[in-house]
């Protein structure tokens, strides 16, 4: 990779924090849903997680071994603003004044994103973001954040997976807040665009951006062009057009019909939401393989009942999402040629694997997809970073401490932290800038360097 290419390593405050009553942090929906039985795998919370909050010296230290030029993290909007709205907690903004000092201190870039998911429960209880109002509530809070930490932030990134958050808190219920709603989770979608670009504004002179989970879409064959159309449009270009290209695409409006009229969108509203980006983030993880179905099946693709995901026959990670580093490159290429050109940065990609600290498995993951990316960089594509996820084992959502995702692995019961040979894989990797070629595989699952 060429010289200034960002290595970075991601995480999000849920997922690792923990300390979820501490220094008058609120209550978020995902607090919530945690705690209602059923919803997380065995009864997992975030409540300790991996204990982040009070050893985040340890793991700035861990990533200043690891020789990361970035640090992606969240900011917990509940600690900031417990209620979401109004009093602001200066202790929650201190801990991330200490973090991002700390992080600097090791010329480490801190990357924050303003929004993975925990949102502040008052505003799930003024209705969430299938409300207008909680994009209004998001660029306040925005703009807080902005201004305790811009003297030492340069790269700021409004949300993470905007899809998530609205079709998978507001339609499946997987995630918080659990609702099933379908034409509500098309609004949350709109209001979360809405807030990134209300956050923009209220960020004037910052570098922004935002980053979205986008995936390769294939038809399994002729007959299903018209399913991975659809599903194409409620994966990628429902959010990619309104911040691109400043438009809903046409075809998906014309889906979604049935499930709403779209008269929540306001006629400046997608002035706001195509603010030009400083930089887009990429979170890649699988590809997607989707067929016509006879039978309606309700997902989180609401509006196009008759879609199914079919199995592509690759190998999966222990989360079961099949594996293909092709797909990324394939990606990119197509953002750069059908989207006006923005920077990139793939803010996330990585493997969950029931691992020992010997992870093969990881390594030839993430290998595959470095590669990808360089073969994409060296089609032209403005990549500019890399972000793996994860630094740590983490929460991981409703799958809770089950799957482990870090190159850094995390005893839950002691806290103790051990690098994994993926770490020391990556740390490598980064210390001969990007060059991967010193690595042979023996197998699917075995790397060895020569
Ligand atoms: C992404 C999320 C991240 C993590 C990975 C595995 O969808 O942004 O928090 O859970 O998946």
């Amino acid at each position: 990779m060429r010289p200034g290419f960002v290595w970075g390593a991601a995480t999000s405050s849920y997922q690792i924090e923990g300390a979820v009553a501490e220094d008058g942090r609120g209550p978020s929906i995902w607090d919530t849903f945690a705690a209602t039985p059923g919803k997380v795998d065995n009864g997992d919370t975030g409540e300790v997680a991996a204990d982040h909050y009070h050893r985040y010296r340890e793991d700035v230290a861990l990533m200043a071994d690891l020789g990361l030029g970035a640090y992606r993290f969240s900011v917990a909007w509940p600690r900031v603003q417990p209620l979401g709205s109004g009093a602001v907690d200066q202790r929650g903004l201190d801990f991330y004044r200490r973090l991002v000092d700390a992080l600097l201190d090791k010329g480490i870039e801190p990357w924050p994103t303003l929004y993975h998911w925990d949102l502040p429960q008052p505003l799930e209880d003024a209705g969430g973001w299938p409300e207008r109002d909680t994009a209004l509530r998001f660029a306040d809070y925005a703009a807080v954040v902005h201004e305790a930490l811009a003297d030492r932030v340069t790269h700021w990134t409004t949300l993470n997976e905007p899809w998530c958050s609205a079709f998978l808190g507001y339609a499946t219920g997987r995630h918080a807040p659990g609702r099933r709603e379908p034409a509500a989770a098309v609004r949350a979608a709109h209001h979360l665009l809405l807030g990134h670009g209300l956050a923009v504004r209220a960020m004037a002179g910052a570098r922004v951006g935002v980053t979205l989970n986008l995936t390769t879409v294939s038809p399994r064959g002729p007959a299903d062009a018209d399913a991975a159309r659809r599903i194409d449009g409620m994966q990628n270009r429902i959010f990619l057009d309104p911040l691109l290209r400043g438009s809903y695409p046409a075809d998906v409006v014309d889906d979604l019909r049935g499930t709403t009229s779209f008269d929540h969108v306001r006629p400046d509203d997608l002035a706001t939401i195509s603010a030009p980006l400083d930089f887009l983030g990429v979170n890649y993880y699988s590809p997607m393989l989707v067929a016509r179905s006879a039978v309606p099946t309700p997902s989180a693709y609401v509006g196009s009942p008759h879609v199914e995901m079919v199995d592509g026959g690759r190998a999966r990670t222990s989360i079961g999402w099949e594996i293909d580093a092709g797909g990324l490159r394939d990606l990119l290429l197509r953002l750069r040629d059908e989207y006006p050109a923005v920077p990139l940065h793939i803010t996330e990609n990585g493997a969950a694997f029931d691992d020992s600290p010997h992870d093969t498995a990881r390594i030839a993951y993430l290998a595959d997809h470095l590669r990808a990316c360089a073969e994409a960089i060296d089609l032209g594509v403005p990549l500019r970073g890399y972000f793996a996820w994860s630094l740590l084992d983490n929460f991981e959502w409703s799958y809770g401490y089950a799957q482990r995702f870090g190159l850094v692995h995390v005893d839950y019961a002691t806290q103790r932290r051990t690098l994994k040979d993926s770490a020391r894989w990556y740390a490598d990797v980064i210390a001969r800038g990007g060059e991967l070629g010193s690595l042979q595989r023996v197998d699917d699952h075995t790397w060895e360097r020569s």
